[in-house]
Order: C-alpha cells, then structure tokens, then sequence
C-alpha cells in the first residue's frame, strides 16, 4: 500500500518516523509524499505543548473530507498525544482506524494489516519495554543519521509531559548502538546525531542521580563511536547540565569527532523558578558548568531551551534569565511560551502570566539572541572553520551550504570535488544575520 507519513515534535519523533517508514518498506509498502496519493494516513504526534497537539488534531480532523471521498482510505495516529489520549482519540475522530501509542510503533505494518483485513477500530497504547531495540530501521541514508540511544526520562520536570507519554528512561546497548553507527558509517554516513530525552543519562539504568565522578557510561559511548571509520561528526542533543562530569568533559575534549556545540536546556535563570521545575541544578551551579566546559574546549558553542511565563514567574525572575542568557552568550536558542499540560505537576498551579506578556517576554529574548548572534558571527570573519558540505543553498543555486562543528551555518561557492559529507576547511570572508559566507581553500 501507499503510506503517508506526517510527523509532529521533535528530532525523536522524526528518527522513529524514519524506522517506522523503512519497516513499512520492509513489509512491502511504498513511502509517498502527499496525502492524496496515499492508501494510508499516519500522524506521528507530539503532546508537549498544547499547540502541536492542537496542530495535529485540526489536520487529522481535516481529513475526514478525503475519507469520505475514499472510504477505504486507513488513517492511523500514532506517538506522543497518541499515547496520552488513547481511546478518547478514536471517540473525538471517528473516522479514525487505529491508535498506537509510543510503545507500540514497531506495530505499524501490523496494525494496517489488521485494519484493511476486518476494519475493526482500536487503541494500543501498552508499554512494550522490547520495544526498546526495534526501531533500529533507518531509510535512506544521506551523509547525516540520526541513532536514538536512550528513551524515555525519569527527570520529571514539573511541566514536561514526556515522562508520562514516553515513559521510564531506558539505554539500548552499547553494542546495538555500535552496530547501528558502523552500517551507517559504512553506507556512507558522516555525521551522526544521538537522540535521547537526557542523553547523558546514557547507561546509568535510570538512577537519577547525576553519576559519581570519573564514571559515565556516555562518555565510555562517545569514544567507542568516535573510532568508526568513516564518521566524521558525532553530535548530540539533549544533555541535562548536572550530567557534565570530569570523566565526561574529558571525552569531550579528547573525541576529535564529537563536536564543539552542546544544546544545554536552562529553561530558566531564576532558582526560584527552577526550583519550582523541578531542575535539579541553581543559576550558578549553570554557569560553573559552562565554564568548566568552555576551559576544556575553548571554540565550544552553546545552544539551550527557555521557557517564558511559568507559573509565578515575575519580571524579576524574567530579568535573571535575560541575564543569564546574556551571560552565557548562547549562540542559538529555542523559547517556548510555557503552556500547562494536563498530567504534568505544573498544570496544577495557576496559569498567572497573560499570553500577551508570554509572548513579550518571548520577544525580549529573541531579540537578544538575534543580537548576540549576529555580534558572535561578526568575530568569525577571517577565520578558516572546518565545514561539513551539506548541499546546494535553498536561497541562491550558485552557492552550497555547510556547518561548521561549533553548529554555524556557512554559504561558499562550491569547486567540482564538493560533495554531500565531504569536511572542507572555508576561510570566512563575511557575516550575516544569522550565517557566514566563504571561500574554500583549495588543499
Ligand atoms: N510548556 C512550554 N514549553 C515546554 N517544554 C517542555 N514542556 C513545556 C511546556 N509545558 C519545552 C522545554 C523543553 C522543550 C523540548 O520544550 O523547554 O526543553
Ligand atoms: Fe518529542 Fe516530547 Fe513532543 Fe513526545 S512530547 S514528540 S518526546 S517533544
């Protein structure tokens, strides 16, 4: 049959699209790009915010017109909001077919079999702890993949939906992973990115505690993957700051391929609100972090997420995370407008801050960054950076885009050995807004 495939949320939610994807190729499906030319619809949802699960629903609902034009069309949802409504889904929808829930994906190819054989509606949403290891399928393979190494979280931040939709933390093994990134490597991939709600939490079976000095389990990963042939790049997302220890940071520094940019949620600079998170870490306890990781790396570029408008948050908590990210110098960074999550502790507290002020404050910051990264893009000019090239610019055909290791994007005119994946070293001759052009030096 003819699946369509749309995903919500994040690089996770993309990655098990993919393996869902390439087992339903597996199975003898083809992969179609639009709706209308598919026999099978499946949403891949994601429930962390209240506006993607609303996302997902207006288009799911909006389907109906196209069931009633073809009756047999079956349409699935799966993932995040799947796992957390379940049978509610099949109640508000009803011409919806099947429900899978995020322990239950590998059933995909299952599920559509069962649906086109008696058409009789259902709702999986069990923990299938096997599940762990089975979305190892990967599509087809470009110079960039994606491996998820752990799922699920136990941090239970006080407003994060994750913990109650993907579950338990769990580690695949470190062998299963090496095994993945190798066929990758030797399918041409050059840059691999690991995926896990706290991917620091790498081997540590869960314990929340931060691991003891001199052991960590993702360090121990990193340089096993950093001996692959082939691969060049090992990037990460996302690590909890109080996971960063000696053993880890020496990794860091030592892997030639693991590169110099952490996305490092902060979510916010006040310890009051933090506290009221549930962060397991202060504004200074951050920063000592940073610091100890930008005097082992010193090109090192951070990223992180914020959240505007928690709960009693005041202009004087807002204030501290301004500073805080001032401070810091973050190079990029996503701020989320605090949404309550039914489930979730935080949903209990009264939702005090007014979405104009929300998105206020939202804007404040995002104005901030565009400074801050406009000012750090300005420093690069005559630099050379080591660039992955990535492929032709969508903006001007003439050009190819690249990245460099510290995660800046990078416009050159290309020469005739360019190709997808290939390391190059660009002296930048100027910046923009938001990205640097160069030149490729010939070597
Ligand atoms: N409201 C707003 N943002 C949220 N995030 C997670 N839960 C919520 C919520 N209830 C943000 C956090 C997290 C990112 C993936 O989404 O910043 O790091
Ligand atoms: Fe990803 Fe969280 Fe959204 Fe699930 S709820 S798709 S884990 S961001």
């Amino acid at each position: 049959m003819k699946i369509f495939i749309k995903t919500y949320g994040c690089q996770m939610n993309e990655r098990d699209s993919e393996a869902i994807g390439a087992l339903l190729k597996s199975s003898g499906h083809t992969l179609v790009d639009t709706e209308n030319d598919a026999d099978v619809l499946l949403f891949n949802t994601c429930s962390v915010r209240d506006a993607a699960e609303r996302k997902a629903k207006g288009k799911i609902g909006y389907m109906k017109k196209l069931k009633l034009r073809k009756p047999d069309l079956i349409i699935g949802v799966m993932g995040c909001m799947a796992q957390r409504l379940g049978d509610q889904l099949l109640a508000e929808l009803p011409h919806l077919d099947f429900v899978l829930g995020t322990g239950q994906l590998h059933r995909a190819p299952e599920a559509i079999a069962e649906i086109s054989a008696q058409r009789k509606r259902f709702a999986a949403i069990d923990v299938a702890p096997e599940e762990i290891d089975m979305l190892g399928a990967h599509g087809n393979t470009s110079w960039s993949a994606q491996i998820a190494i752990t799922r699920g979280c136990n941090r239970f931040c006080s407003y994060c939906i994750v913990p109650y939709v993907r579950g338990r933390e769990a580690s695949r093994s470190l062998e299963s992973i090496l095994t993945e990134a190798r066929a990758l490597a030797a399918a041409g991939v050059k840059e691999i990115l690991l995926l896990g709600q706290n991917v620091a939490a790498y081997g540590l079976n869960g314990d929340i505690r931060p691991p003891a000095a001199g052991h960590s389990p993702f360090a121990e990963l990193l340089e096993a993957l950093n001996e692959i042939p082939g691969l060049e790049r090992i990037r990460y997302t996302s690590p909890y700051v109080s996971y960063f220890n000696d053993r880890l940071i020496e990794a860091l520094a030592k892997c030639r391929k693991v590169c110099h940019n952490i996305h490092l949620p902060l979510q916010s600079g006040s310890d009051r609100i933090l506290q009221a998170m549930n962060r397991q870490y202060t504004a200074r306890s951050y920063l000592d972090k940073v610091a100890q990781l930008r005097s082992a790396i010193s090109d090192l570029t951070f990223s992180t997420d914020v959240i505007v408008g928690f709960p009693g948050e005041e202009e004087s908590d807002f204030a501290l995370t301004r500073d805080l990210m001032n401070e810091v110098g973050f190079e990029q960074a996503f701020i989320f407008k605090y949404s309550p999550r039914p489930g979730a502790k935080s949903a209990l507290l009264a939702d005090t801050v007014s979405e104009e002020e929300k998105l206020r404050r939202n804007n404040i910051l995002l104005d901030d960054l565009q400074h801050r990264i406009s000012t750090k893009l300005a420093t690069l000019t005559g630099s050379v950076q080591e660039v992955l090239c990535e492929g032709v610019s969508a903006r001007n055909e003439s050009r190819w885009t690249g990245r460099t290791g510290t995660n800046f994007v990078v416009h050159f005119e290309p020469d005739a050995t360019v190709v997808p994946g290939a390391v190059r070293q660009v002296k930048i001759t100027r910046s923009g807004g938001v990205s640097l052009f160069g030149e490729l030096i010939q070597e």
